[in-house]
Formats: C-alpha cells, structure tokens, sequence
C-alpha cells in the first residue's frame, strides 16, 4: 500500500488503531522510537511496547539531561525492560567544551546539531519506521504535522516517521497518563512543561506557550524534526 494513501487513512484514528495499521502494513519494516522520557513519550511508548516488547528505545544522549531525567530513564528503562538505546555524540560534553567553549550559549544551533541531529541521523539508519511523540499543538512548526510522514535521511535512504499523537491536545496527554497511572518525569510538578536539556529548558512564563521555555524563546526547534520535511 503506498504511503499516502496509509496516510490519508490514518488521520482520523485513535492512536492504537493507527498503531495496529502501521504494523499490520509494514510487517517486514524494522521500527524504533525516539524517547526524550517526556509525558507524550511515555504513552507512545506505553501502546507501542506492549505490541512490540524490544523496540529499540533511541535515547538522545547529549550529556546536558537532567539529573531528574537521567534518573527517570533508568527507573522505567528497569521496570519496563526496555531496549534502551543510548544516542551519543561523537564528542563528550567536556571534549566539545574544551573545543567549541559553551556553545549552548554562543550558537546552541551547532550544539543541537551535533549532540543531537546528527547523532539521530547515524541511529535512524538501520530503520524504517521512527515513532515520536509530536503532537502539532506544541507548536506553529509542527502544526502540519501528519500522523505519517515520509522522510529521506541524507544517506538517501527514506523511513516513515510515525506520530501517533499528532492531534493530542496536552489535555488528552494528561488524562491518558492518569487514566493509566503512568509515571511522569518529576520537573513537571516543578512547572516545566517541554523538557529538553537542562540549560536549554525554563519554566514558561505563558503557561498557553509550553515550548516558550526551551531555548530562551529564541528558537523552536532543535533540527531533529526538521532535516527533512515530512512527504518528500
Ligand atoms: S525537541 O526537538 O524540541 O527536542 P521535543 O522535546 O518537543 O523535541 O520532543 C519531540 C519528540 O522528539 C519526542 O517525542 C521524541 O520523539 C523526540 N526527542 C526529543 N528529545 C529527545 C531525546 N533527548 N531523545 C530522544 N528523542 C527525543
Ligand atoms: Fe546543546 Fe541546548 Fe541543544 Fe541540548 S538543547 S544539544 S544543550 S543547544
């Protein structure tokens, strides 16, 4: 079946049930999923495990986590027996300092680039599908998201991008933890709602605005989701 037309099908269904059509159509595709630990990440990968156990967990392991964070990532990676994959950087956090200075202050663009594009573009190479847990609310740069997209990695290799909660509101997102008592990362009772790496994560002074605390308000996004866009 070609993409689009599993793509037009797939908008107007609930997660599980675009969840059992991408597995059902694309039996022989390897898939793994990007799992920043975060409340929609913790419920794709609560649907997705429960279907395939040994998914490979891609973990962007920049060395600017929270503690919080580091912590939380073990504790479910144990209880859940996940296949956690750690992503790192060609570079340590102290090799790229000693180098480059603290680019997340100079140009935190080079710094997502190389402790997290292209780390993510090394990892997504022996795969076909790649689930996340974007949703287009989080922000004007993701509001033409579709729930399956087509993306080409610069190698030319092209992979299926899946975002099972791509029309999830944050308030579906918190029922859906609760309703299932699923944990959650411990900042957001602190007030943070989007959480990346510490330096470049606030707690937002316009709660209506979640990704107003990454980076500053400067930028919106870090390159991962956008090194190619979606159905080319
Ligand atoms: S980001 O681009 O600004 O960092 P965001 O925090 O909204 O993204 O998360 C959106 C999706 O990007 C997550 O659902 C996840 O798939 C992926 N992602 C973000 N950060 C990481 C990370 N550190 N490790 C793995 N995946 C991540
Ligand atoms: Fe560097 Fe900040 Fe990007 Fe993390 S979010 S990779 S610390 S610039």
């Amino acid at each position: 079946m070609g993409t689009t037309l599993v793509a037009d099908t797939l908008e107007n269904l609930k997660p599980e049930e675009v969840l059992s059509t991408v597995l059902g159509v694309y039996t022989d595709h390897a898939a793994c999923l990007t799992c920043s630990f975060q409340a929609e990440d913790m419920i794709v990968l609560d649907l997705v495990r429960k279907r395939v156990p040994s998914i490979p967990v891609l973990f962007l392991e920049t060395g600017y986590h929270f503690a919080q964070t580091y912590a939380y990532r073990d504790r479910i990676a144990k209880e859940w027996s996940l296949n956690l994959v750690n992503v790192t950087p060609q570079n340590t956090v102290e090799q790229q300092e000693s180098e480059l200075g603290i680019l997340y202050r100079t140009d935190p663009s080079r710094c997502c680039q190389l402790r997290k594009v292209d780390p993510l573009l090394h990892a997504l190479e022996p795969y076909a599908i790649w689930f996340t847990g974007l949703r287009r609310e989080q922000s004007p740069t993701r509001a033409n998201l579709k729930k399956i997209e087509e993306h080409r990695l610069p190698g030319g290799k092209a992979l299926l991008k899946v975002s099972l909660l791509a029309d999830w509101s944050w308030k579906q997102v918190w029922e859906y933890t609760g309703q299932h008592q699923l944990s959650y990362l411990p900042q957001y009772d602190q007030g943070y709602l989007s959480i990346g790496c510490e330096p470049c994560t606030a707690i937002p002074d316009d709660p209506a605005n979640p990704r107003s605390g990454r980076w500053g308000g400067k930028k919106l996004e870090c390159g991962i989701h956008t090194f190619s866009q979606g159905g080319q």
